[in-house]
């Protein structure tokens, strides 16, 4: 990583990551984290900033393939890494499978919770395809949410496991339309 100064003699960073599967650069400070990295350079505000304090999730992204809380990493130490936003998550202009359950299961209210949800429930799916419950509210416990009870949530995440993405396909379980 190449460090720079500007004219006031202040230190700077040159980082360069790979960002929803594309290479990106950008000239940081020392303390800038990687979520204002993504959200004031990159322009990728669906990452989103709620206690900046490692406390809420709403800030997850994925980082190598792991759910972090991308207000308690550094840009630079993000340099040369992957990094999954939510905007990276649809793909040839279709949701992601747990995008859908969650509108399906009216697992969105506010929605300021729901990039950091979905990606957090991404990486689970990803690293266990077939979870419990108690595994599905493991793997969520660092997101909160004012809105929903999680109830939804679980269930949204629990369809796609299950491969049950459509309401339609869920007798006896309860859902709301988005
Ligand atoms: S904003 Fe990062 S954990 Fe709350
Ligand atoms: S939907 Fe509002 S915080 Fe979760």
């Amino acid at each position: 990583m190449q460090a720079l100064q500007d004219r006031s003699g202040v230190k700077r960073y040159l980082v360069t990551l790979r960002v929803n599967g594309d290479d990106r650069t950008a000239v940081v400070k020392a303390n800038t984290t990687l979520t204002n990295l993504l959200r004031d350079e990159f322009d990728l505000t669906g990452t989103k900033k709620g206690c900046e304090l490692g406390d809420c999730g709403s800030c997850t992204v994925l980082l190598d393939g792991k759910p972090v809380d991308s207000c308690m990493v550094l840009a630079v130490e993000a340099d040369g890494r992957e990094v999954t936003t939510i905007e990276g998550v649809a793909a040839n202009g279709r949701l992601d499978a747990l995008q859908e359950s969650f509108v399906n299961h009216g697992a969105v209210q506010c929605g300021y919770c729901t990039p950091g949800m979905i990606l957090s429930a991404k990486a689970l799916l990803t690293r266990n395809p077939c979870p419990t419950e108690p595994e599905i509210r493991e793997a969520i416990g660092g997101n909160l949410c004012r809105c929903t009870g999680y109830v939804h949530i679980v269930e949204a995440v629990k369809a796609v496991a299950e491969g049950r993405v459509s309401p339609e396909d869920e007798p006896g379980v309860e859902w709301m339309k988005g």
